[in-house]
């Protein structure tokens, strides 16, 4: 048995699965192991370095890779998508604000559309555009996002999809990290899973070691969605998005007391960006999903990504529990 999917049909990969471009984790290192391994890998353009760019695109090497970027952000320097189109990537993916006009320039040169949402509403815009991909992400995932949880957002969204336009290709995103949630957003209606924190982990993975060590040591209920790490990175979010991390002191104190912290930024900003660099989690969050409690290991990607096949393949067929 294989789980080919649509998503494989149409993408030329072995597996379902995409690796979420994590912004500073997800290098051309990670993408490329996972594409190597028979997955789409998608390096995590964030908020737009095009140096930094450069770089991941030449350590992925030969292997096609794509990119993704947080809209809101390449509004503000729409030249870096010129420059990463030019590379020819396998999937430009989008997420966090309106996916136009960005949707028609990628679409124009028959690069393929990927558009991570967090509602409905989203969903049907997405749909609207023209969107290869719709990916349905629920509050479960690690990094920014909204409130929806994965178990309703898909079903809800692959029905839209459905109705309104079959084509379109449904992933699923948020606490997939091992066969079972595989198998199970398959079981949804998704063609296919968008995984972030179970690659985070990975020994590829552009991460401070503590930071894995943290999140190796936590479980589901650690981590929380807060918009006080943004507030101290001096990051401008919209406010309808959080990000889930890991809870620490620097959420203790300060979630619930944003303006209190806008009042003292200057001093938290800089306390909080040393201790990013130092790996101080008490201080600088890290940043992973409910996943965390399902993550034991730090392992090469390939390794991650033939064991979540392996064991949802198992589980579709009923021969183990896992
Ligand atoms: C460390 C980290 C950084 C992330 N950064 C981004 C990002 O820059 N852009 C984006 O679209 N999604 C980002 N995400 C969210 C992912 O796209 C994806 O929705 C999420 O990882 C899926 O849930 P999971 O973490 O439970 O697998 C990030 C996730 C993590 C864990």
């Amino acid at each position: 048995m294989s789980l080919s999917t649509r998503l494989t049909e149409r993408f030329g990969i072995k597996h379902p699965v995409i690796s979420a471009p994590m912004a500073f984790a997800a290098g051309g290192a990670l993408a490329g192991a996972v594409g190597a391994a028979g997955g789409l890998g998608l390096i995590g353009g964030g908020y737009g370095d095009a140096a930094w760019l450069d770089e991941q695109f030449a350590a992925a090497g030969n292997q096609p890779v794509g990119c993704g970027f947080i809209t809101w952000s390449l509004r503000k320097s729409p030249e870096i998508l010129d420059a990463v189109l030019a590379r020819n990537p396998k999937a430009v993916f989008l997420s966090f604000d309106d996916p136009e006009p960005f949707a028609s320039l990628i679409r124009a040169r028959s690069i393929p559309v990927i558009c991570q949402v967090q509602t409905v509403r989203d969903a049907a815009r997405a749909i609207d555009i023209g969107a290869d991909v719709v990916v349905a992400q629920g509050s479960e995932a690690g990094g920014h996002g909204e409130r929806r949880a994965t178990m309703t957002l898909v079903p809800e969204i692959a029905d839209l999809i459905a109705s309104r336009s079959p084509a379109t290709l449904l992933c699923a995103a948020g606490g997939i990290a091992d066969g079972r949630g595989l198998a199970a957003c398959l079981m949804l209606g998704a063609d296919g899973a968008v995984i972030g924190s179970r690659f985070w982990a990975s020994r590829e993975a552009l991460v401070h070691p503590n930071m894995h060590r943290a999140a190796l040591a936590a479980c589901g209920d650690d981590t929380t969605r807060s918009s006080v790490m943004d507030i101290a990175r001096r990051i401008d979010w919209p406010p309808r998005f959080t990000a889930r991390v890991l809870r620490n002191s620097f959420t203790d104190r300060w979630h619930g007391r944003e303006e209190d912290l806008r009042a003292n930024a200057d001093e938290e900003a800089a306390r909080w960006r040393k201790a990013w660099a130092e790996g101080d989690v008490d201080v600088a969050n890290t940043f992973v999903g409910e996943a965390a409690g399902l993550i034991h290991a730090i392992e090469p990607a390939g390794e991650i990504l033939d064991r979540i096949v392996r064991e949802a393949e198992a589980a579709i067929q009923g021969r183990s529990r896992i």
